[in-house]
């Protein structure tokens, strides 16, 4: 199936980013917020983000002009009735997901693909909210969407492979190097990053090594452009700490479960950049 119009759910740090490389691509788009506040706040978001790049030679005054002009929000959910895409991108909450997924699927055409963003939870949780599980994939993302190339498509048990192809070529349309993974707790990527993360944390929680030590070692040392503590922070703590319990809860292995360190850092609303301090002061 040929994808021309897609619909993003949730204007926010990945949604927004989602919406912009469609369009970018030449993609219809429509976006959808909770609040007329929030898509404001979610286009403006865009808006500067194109021109960052247009005052960094990246890319032209009429292409940020054509791709704003791509690109429609709304409030609305039946704005989505006309999409062969809807990527959902809402805070990563089973619930709301499920929820999202069921109203989706009443109004998207039949032939629509439904995908989400989600960074760790069950894609056959979702699908199962839907009567087109089978048209139901995930694509997961990665922060910041517009510059990382990775795009990883969650095939659940259900999904059939028409639908894997779809989103596959519109991954690569899109600019992503895209690889097939299947719907495991946190997929590939963050199956294997998480551990790693929880195991500089705990270096530093019994006094191994301090975070610059350790950051400056992995980015030295193994090449990676971010160290894993400085990664965490820029992720956000909270986030991490989600990923963690998922991957422990479902897999009962000791290697996902968070440190004491995490947990107290969490609870004190040291969440990284976000809050202004985590591993490092911001
Ligand atoms: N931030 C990351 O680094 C990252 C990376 C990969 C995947 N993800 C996943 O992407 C998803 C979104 O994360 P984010 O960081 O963009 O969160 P965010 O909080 O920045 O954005 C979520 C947005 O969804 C909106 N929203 C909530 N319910 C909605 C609804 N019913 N309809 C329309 N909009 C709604 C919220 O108002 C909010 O603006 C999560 O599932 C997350 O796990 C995040």
């Amino acid at each position: 199936m040929e994808i021309k119009k897609v619909g993003v759910v949730g204007c926010g740090i990945m949604g927004g980013g989602i919406a912009q490389v469609a369009a970018q691509a030449g993609y219809d788009v429509v976006v959808s917020e909770i609040n007329d506040q929030l898509l404001q706040k979610g286009l403006a978001g865009i808006t500067a983000q194109l021109a960052r790049g247009v005052e960094k030679g990246r890319i032209t005054q009429e292409n940020k002009d054509a791709t704003l002009k791509r690109i429609k929000g709304t409030t609305n959910t039946k704005d989505f009735g006309d999409c062969d895409l809807v990527i959902e991108a809402v805070i990563e909450n089973m619930d709301l997901k499920k929820k999202v997924f069921a109203d989706l699927d009443k109004v998207a055409p039949a032939h629509a693909i439904l995908a989400s963003n989600s960074s760790c939870l069950s894609i056959i949780d979702m699908a199962k909210a839907t009567k087109r599980p089978e048209q139901v994939v995930g694509m997961h993302f990665f922060n910041p969407v517009p510059v990382m190339k990775l795009l990883e498509i969650v095939k659940n048990i259900l999904t059939s492979e028409d639908t894997v192809a779809s989103v596959k070529n519109f991954g690569e349309a899109i600019g992503k190097t895209v690889i097939v993974v299947p719907d495991v707790p946190a997929f590939v990527v963050d199956q294997l990053a998480n551990p790693f993360i929880l195991h500089a944390i705990t270096m530093v929680q019994n006094g191994v090594a301090t975070a610059e030590q350790i950051d400056t070692g992995v980015r030295l040392g193994l090449n990676h452009p971010m160290g894993p503590l400085a990664l965490a922070d820029l992720v956000g703590l909270d986030t991490i700490l989600f990923i963690a319990n998922a991957l422990y809860d479902d897999l009962k292995d000791p290697k996902f479960a968070p440190p004491t360190l995490l947990k107290k850092m969490v609870a004190a609303g040291w969440l990284g950049r976000k809050s202004g301090k985590g591993f490092y002061q911001y």
